[in-house]
């Protein structure tokens, strides 16, 4: 096996090894709300639910260079509210363009052409095409080094029909197919090939 220390002599690496390892992660495309009202999208894969009760979500935007916020942090901050967009395949190349670094105060889900959809417990809209979202509003924001790790509570979530069975309340995990985020940064993988183990009772 190969060690290598992370907050010693490999510490340059440390996003990039991990990032590669820890694969595949989910994919939270978040919408926030610019000061003018405009939407900002961009995708976050240090995401993940935390819990159910709360419903707990984390997403966490790294600082930029010059050691300002991401414009989603920035914007969670001020306004408390966040919506979670899943991403499936079909919007993998939209999802991606959303990443590049842009002023502060440009939609991308303008720039995008992306229709978004009103939300109902928060003001903040979802992105319409997307298979299932969560309206999120800010628990807390922990500031750790470069990381700000943004604790959201989940208040309400939407699944397009397809994925839902309502007589159960069950996803349907078979047709239910968002992207994963594999080894950095460019790849990406499809979850459609799945089996089953039994647990233990
Ligand atoms: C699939 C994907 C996942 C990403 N995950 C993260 C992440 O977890 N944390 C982060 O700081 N940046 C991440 N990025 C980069 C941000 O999306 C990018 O910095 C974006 O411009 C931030 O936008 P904002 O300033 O509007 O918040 C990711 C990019 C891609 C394509």
């Amino acid at each position: 096996m190969i060690e290598l220390d992370l907050l010693g002599a490999h510490a340059p690496r440390a996003y990039s090894i991990l990032s590669s390892l820890v694969t595949p992660r989910p994919i939270a495309w978040v919408t926030t709300l610019n000061e003018d009202g405009s939407v900002n999208a961009a995708p976050f894969s240090f995401f993940n639910v935390f819990g159910a009760e709360p419903p707990l979500v984390i997403f966490a935007p790294g600082d930029r260079d010059d050691g300002s916020p991401k414009d989603s942090a920035r914007n969670c901050r001020r306004t408390g509210e966040f919506v979670v967009n899943l991403v499936d395949a079909a919007l993998a190349e939209v999802m991606v363009k959303t990443s590049a670094s842009v002023p502060y105060g440009v939609s991308e889900t303008a720039r995008e052409d992306l229709e978004t959809a009103a939300s109902s417990a928060v003001l903040v809209p979802r992105i319409a095409a997307a298979p299932a979202a969560l309206e999120c509003r800010v628990h807390s924001i922990q500031q750790i080094g470069e990381n700000r790790i943004v604790l959201g509570i989940v208040h309400r979530v939407h699944v397009r029909e397809e994925f839902f069975e309502s007589e159960t309340m069950r996803v349907l995990g078979e047709k239910f197919h968002p992207i994963g985020r594999m080894a950095s940064p460019n790849w990406y993988c499809k979850t459609s090939d799945l089996f089953e183990i039994a647990r233990p009772s």
